[in-house]
This record gives structure tokens, C-alpha cells and sequence, in this order.
């Protein structure tokens, strides 16, 4: 697996401090630098043409390249800008959903997502406190199960199959999150047969912001017509015509000018992951997370993620007397993570770095709560 430290060159931010916040916003390639010059050289040389010659396809053919680390099959996966409003195009599609209008999700959902369902005044929320939880919740008035793959907060991995077992029973849609899980974890859209899934690139995907994916089961994404939608999902966007006509399969959950510059760096990620394969990334990530795991047992330190590897995603959290505080004099020190006000510190290392990185964040992190030399940041805000 150490051959996997090669790829550290092609990360540049990793020869300038312990990068360990790959939940949050991993590491830049190199390449992408390379891809929004290549964005900016075709705006300026090829003008308005440069839609004709693969600007306009990106939402999907960027989609395809997101379906084949996430097992959809092409056409079925489109861009969007973010999580946000992949989930309010599948609520779009569901107006008026009369008395099957409840919404069954998990408490430890992000934020975005709660907040996008709470608003919606024909819905009803369920709100649980566990996957298990979910399961028994849903019932024939269920008509949305939004689920997180792995949880923000403490990168649990949730058991979905059970959850689309019942809900496809009871006649409900699960919407799938994997924004914690894509790049990280492997999994299979179409195996787990999700209605909807979705997710980001900023975080495991390694391509940066604007770049968020949805997903529709292909069966589906024939009968749903999304209210939410703009000329691209027209069947014949340059016919101009006055009446909406959805396009076939996902390119009906479109909206309208995609996010070129965004799609263009986000491709530098997704090569990468491909390249390198999501099955050896989770080999590499256990290696590291269970190192994590000992060096905090053996520091006297309380964890506060999963252990088990089936249910243990890509970061461990670590709970510490004051973590923002503990925070901000890891950030001073040169080790970039982030916390949680009422969980703890979130160490994510992806597959480009060392164990000699996670040894040098414990040692420190242990000497900085042993001497109280974080208290001089007590009362630190959260940030990011
Ligand atoms: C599980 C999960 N979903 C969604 C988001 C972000 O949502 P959005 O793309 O709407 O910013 C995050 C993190 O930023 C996340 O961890």
C-alpha cells in the first residue's frame, strides 16, 4: 500500500502541512490547476463554439465519469451545483403527494438536507434517531426517505439495505446522500437499488467546489417529472420551443447554464480516484483509520466514531476538553482538521497520507491537551 505515497506529489498542499481534513475539503491535484487553465484557454480561443465541443454535454458526461466510481449506468447521472439542489429536483418531483406525504429521515442528516425538508409546508418530517430507527418509521404515508450512506458528524456508515427494503415495500422513494462515502467507502447504486442518490465533490472526490451529482434510478427517471427544471431538461433545448417537453432519462433533472469551470476542476479529482480505484482507497483507509484507532487507545484519548470496520467510515473523531480550542493550536501547528462543537475533533486521511503524519498528529495533539497549551484559545469560535 505505501505505493500509494507516490501520488503524494501530485497533491501540493501535503508538502506544506498534515493534511488531515479530506471529510471537509481534500487536498487540491495539481491537475485541476491545470483543467481550469484549460476551461479558461477554451473561453478565450474558442468563444461561444466551446459549447458545441463538450461545454454543454459536461453535466453528463461529467455525470457518467461520477456514475462509474459510484456504479450507475451512463445517462443516468447528471451535475448540479450541490447536495441542496440535487434534493430539491427530487422534491420537485412530488408536488402534491396528498396523504403520502411523510418524510422519514435521520436526525444526524447535514444540515442542508434537514433544513430543505423542514421547509417544505405540504410535508410532514419524521425525524429518528438511528438507520434502525428509520426502518421501523416508514410506512404507507411515507413518501421520501432522505438518508445519509455515512454520517457527517461521526462517519458511522448506515445499513441501507434494509431501509430500501421497507420503504420499497411501503411504496416510498430513499434519496441517498454519499457525499461522506463517494471516493471513501465503495458501494453500488444500482446493487442497493436507491431511487435517488447524491452527492458533492469537495470532500473524498478531490474535486472542489460546484460540482454536486444526482442520481435517478433509470426506470424512474422515465416516469418522474421534475417541477424544478430549466431548458436543459427540454427534450430539444435549441428548438426554443414554448411548451416543456422533458428530456429522455436523467437529462429531465437538469436546470439550466451548467457550471463549467467547476466541472472542468472537478474532473482532476475524479480521474484520480478512479485511477487510483475506491476498493484499494478503503483497504488504505482501514490501514489508517485502525492506526488512528491505537494511537488515540494508547494516548488515553475517547473516541467517539465507529470501530467496527463495517461501520467505520473514512475519519475517526476524538473527543478532547476543549475542541475548538484543541482545534486552533493543531491549525497553528501545522495539522489542518476540523471539530464538531458537540462531538470532537475530525481527523480524515485519505489515501495519500503516511502513517508518519498520524503518529506526529497524535503525539502532538496528545502534548498540546497534557500541557493545557490549547487553553489559550478557549472561547475559540467555531469556524472552519
Ligand atoms: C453528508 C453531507 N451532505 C451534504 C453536505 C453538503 O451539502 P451541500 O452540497 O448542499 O452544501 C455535506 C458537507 O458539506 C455532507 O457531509
Amino acid at each position: 500500500m505505501d505505493d500509494l505515497l507516490a501520488y503524494r506529489d501530485r497533491f501540493p498542499i501535503l508538502g506544506d502541512c498534515t493534511y488531515l481534513i479530506n471529510h471537509s475539503l481534500a487536498a487540491m491535484p495539481a491537475a485541476a490547476e491545470a483543467r481550469l487553465l484549460e476551461y479558461a484557454r477554451m473561453w478565450r480561443e474558442r468563444g461561444i463554439r466551446a459549447w458545441g465541443e463538450g461545454w454543454w454535454e459536461m453535466p453528463v458526461t461529467v455525470g457518467d465519469q461520477i456514475g462509474r466510481i459510484v456504479g450507475a449506468p451512463p445517462g443516468s447521472t447528471v451535475m448540479h451545483q450541490n447536495v441542496t439542489i440535487a434534493e430539491e429536483i427530487v422534491l420537485s418531483c412530488f408536488r402534491s403527494p396528498g396523504a403520502r406525504n411523510r418524510v422519514v429521515y435521520e436526525e444526524a442528516n447535514f444540515p442542508s438536507v434537514r433544513y430543505l425538508y423542514q421547509a417544505q409546508p405540504g410535508l410532514e418530517v419524521v425525524t429518528c434517531a438511528s438507520d434502525e430507527e428509520i426502518v421501523d418509521a416508514i410506512d404507507e404515508r411515507t413518501l421520501l426517505v432522505p438518508i445519509s450512506h455515512v454520517l457527517f458528524k461521526n462517519a458511522e456508515i448506515q445499513d441501507v439495505e434494509p431501509i430500501v427494503r421497507r420503504a420499497h415495500e411501503a411504496g416510498a422513494y430513499v434519496v441517498l446522500d454519499c457525499y461522506q462515502s463517494a471516493g471513501v467507502v465503495p458501494f453500488d447504486v444500482t446493487a442497493l437499488d436507491v431511487d435517488f442518490a447524491c452527492g458533492g465533490s469537495v470532500k473524498w472526490l478531490c474535486g472542489g467546489p460546484g460540482a454536486g451529482w444526482l442520481y435517478v434510478r433509470p426506470d424512474l427517471a422515465e416516469r418522474l417529472e421534475p417541477t424544478f427544471v430549466g431548458w436543459q431538461g427540454h427534450a430539444r433545448p435549441f428548438a426554443f420551443e414554448p411548451e416543456l417537453e422533458y428530456a429522455a432519462g436523467a437529462r429531465r433533472f437538469l436546470t439550466g447554464t451548467p457550471n463549467v469551470p467547476a466541472l472542468y476542476a472537478a474532473t482532476a479529482g475524479y480521474d484520480v480516484i478512479e485511477e487510483v480505484g475506491v476498493g484499494r482507497i478503503r483497504e488504505r483507509s482501514l490501514v489508517l483509520t485502525g492506526l488512528l484507532l491505537e494511537l488515540l487507545d494508547a494516548g488515553g484519548f475517547e473516541v467517539g466514531s465507529p470501530r467496527a470496520p463495517e461501520r467505520r467510515g473514512g475519519t475517526v473523531l476524538v473527543r478532547t476538553p476543549d475542541n475548538a480550542a484543541v482545534h486552533r493550536e493543531l491549525g497553528e501547528r501545522g495539522i489542518i482538521c476540523d471539530f464538531r462543537p458537540d462531538a470532537g475533533i475530525r481527523l480524515g486521511p485519505h489515501f495519500y497520507n503516511s502513517e508518519d503524519e498520524l503518529r506526529h498528529t497524535v503525539s502532538v495533539l496528545a502534548e498540546i491537551v497534557e500541557s493545557g497549551a490549547y487553553e489559550r484559545h478557549s472561547g475559540a469560535a467555531a469556524r472552519f
